[in-house]
């Protein structure tokens, strides 16, 4: 085909008429109501305007319409027959001619940010990784990010954005080709700024600053929009910090809504300290004690190294083989945990120790490879522990006493598997994991039993205390917990007399402490 003319150094082969139904929008950028609403007002007062035409290129029996969605949705909506469009070559590429044609042609709205932060996102998804969307565009990759973070922002941030250069006095943004009146959000925001409000923490942080800013853009230069991020960072780390020490504590509900919404509104920018320090004496105020709260049970501390509890306690824990007895984890966090405090049950199972960690408010994380509840996350525990490094004061492992309960667990690297070595070895790793969660001067828990068979006993307390000091933990203390006589069958108690052979009637807790504090 001849070309015709140049455009702003680009090749334009043809200006025509083209009928409606041959034009299909590229979607480069989003088509937004508003600015289609103000173009039907414009061409129903004074018809289109054939000095606007649409940018397009040839696409099979029709045209892609590259620059011109809008207008083409506008024309639409009112049933015009047909509309001037500039025909570009088909082999140009159609991004790159989007936006050299609205960066040359006066007629065509400029694109705003807002625009090419869509059309960024576009071809990310359709190019998948970010140098490749750079290299299309001949941009530098940091700023291809800015953009993607931009597009990431959540819906109601951009419509604010977009809303506040239509309340911009009686400037609105048309594309009615009037140059007078037309109005970018470039005009009225920086993308630099972006760089401070995409970093914010939370999507309410950044609709808050947005909405800020929104009222008066014009007023905003980049150093004010960066204090004002830092202030709401602060204080959302401070609310974080509140919740942290308020939240889910009974009785403190209303002192935690006072003080967030004073937060909120600055009362402690200058001091957060003082707002910690009102949230702990709230807490103290309403503070059972570990007494308490054990009494509420119908549990007393035991005071010596021998606890007797058997069975289980239905209101902890779900029915699991081999539930730990409540008894137990009441005492476990009662010497050697805070409220508070975060506790690790590597080896959940039913979920005893959540619900009595609940109980005595402690935080708890658990898991199990085969988890039978939605509070434990399937994880195995001789893998990496998805928890911060250092941040646990106590873990507690009950663990499958090696082979007792074969065939009643299940999940892949089930310790109830493996041969007498490879539990061994893998305790050891568990120690390790757990060496790493715990904050120095935390407490490892650790019960088990022993297996008894042909004539031989394998102590596998023994042995997780030798792994424990391998591991560097330092010894805190032992804890005999007897087995009921009623668990052994008459059978077994002739045998072993009979073949001078003692029953172990007891499992061993151990107490051991991470060095450091
Ligand atoms: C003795 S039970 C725990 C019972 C639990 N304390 C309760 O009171 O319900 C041992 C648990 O360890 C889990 N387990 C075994 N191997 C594991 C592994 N590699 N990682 C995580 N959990 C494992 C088993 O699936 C079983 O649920």
């Amino acid at each position: 085909m001849e070309v015709k003319s140049c455009k702003g150094g680009l090749r334009v082969l043809e200006s025509k008429e083209v009928r409606l139904e041959e034009l299909f929008p590229l979607s480069l950028r989003p088509v937004i109501g508003f600015r289609v609403e103000v173009l039907k007002e414009s061409i129903k007062k004074n018809g289109y305007d054939p000095a606007c035409p649409l940018v397009v290129q040839k696409n099979g029996s029709g045209y892609l319409v590259v620059n011109g969605c809008h207008r083409l949705q506008a024309a639409r909506e009112l049933g015009l027959d047909r509309l001037p469009v500039v025909e570009f070559p088909p082999e140009e590429d159609p991004v790159k001619l989007a936006l050299r044609t609205q960066e040359n042609d006066e007629n065509v709205q400029p694109w705003d940010f807002l625009d090419r932060a869509f059309l960024v996102k576009r071809l990310y998804e359709e190019l998948g990784t970010q140098e490749r969307v750079a290299e299309r565009l001949g941009w530098e990759r940091s700023n291809v990010s800015r953009y993607l973070a931009i597009a990431s922002l959540p819906g109601e941030v951009v419509t604010v954005i977009r809303s506040s250069v239509t309340v911009q006095g009686n400037s609105t943004v048309t594309e009615d080709c009037d140059r007078g009146h037309r109005k970018n959000l470039d005009d009225l925001w920086s993308v630099r700024w972006f760089r401070h409000i995409c970093s914010l923490p939370a999507d309410e942080l950044k609709l808050a600053v947005v909405k800020k800013i929104a009222e008066a853009p014009e007023k905003w230069k980049e150093k004010d929009v960066a204090s004002e991020c830092a202030r709401l960072k602060k204080r959302h780390e401070l609310s974080t910090r509140i919740k942290e020490v308020l939240e889910g504590q009974e009785s403190c509900e209303k002192e935690l809504v006072e003080l967030l919404d004073a937060v909120k509104k600055g009362v402690y920018d200058d001091r957060p300290e003082k707002a910690l320090e009102r949230a702990d004496a709230v807490l103290k105020a309403r503070q059972r004690t570990d007494l308490e709260l054990m009494q509420e049970f119908g549990y007393e501390p035991e005071v010596f190294t021998v606890w007797r509890f058997n069975g289980r306690d239905e209101r902890f824990g779900q029915k699991h083989p081999g539930n730990i007895p409540a008894g137990i984890v009441f005492n476990v966090l009662y010497y050697w945990s805070e409220q508070g405090d975060l506790v690790i049950d590597p080896m959940a199972g039913g979920g005893v120790v959540i619900d009595v960690c609940r109980a005595m408010k402690r935080r708890c994380v658990a898991w199990d490879v085969h988890p039978v509840r939605e509070d434990v996350v399937k994880h195995d525990a001789t893998r990496p522990w998805p928890v911060e490094p250092g941040s646990a004061a106590l873990v507690f492992i009950d663990p499958p006493y090696w082979k007792q309960k074969r065939g009643e667990y299940r999940g892949e690297n089930n310790l109830a598997d493996m041969d007498l070595e490879g539990f061994y070895r893998s305790m050891r790793v568990v120690f390790e994991h757990a060496k790493r969660s715990l904050r120095p001067g935390g407490h490892l828990a650790v019960i088990v039993g022993p297996t008894q068979e042909a004539g031989r006993v394998h102590d596998h307390a023994l042995v997780f205390a030798r792994l424990l000091e391998d591991v560097g933990f330092e010894y805190v203390n032992r804890v005999i917990v007897p087995y009921t006589t009623q668990q052994v069958t008459g059978f077994d108690v002739a045998q072993a007399r009979k073949s001078r052979f003692l029953l172990k009637l007891h499992r061993d807790l151990l107490v051991y402490r991470k060095a450091g504090d």
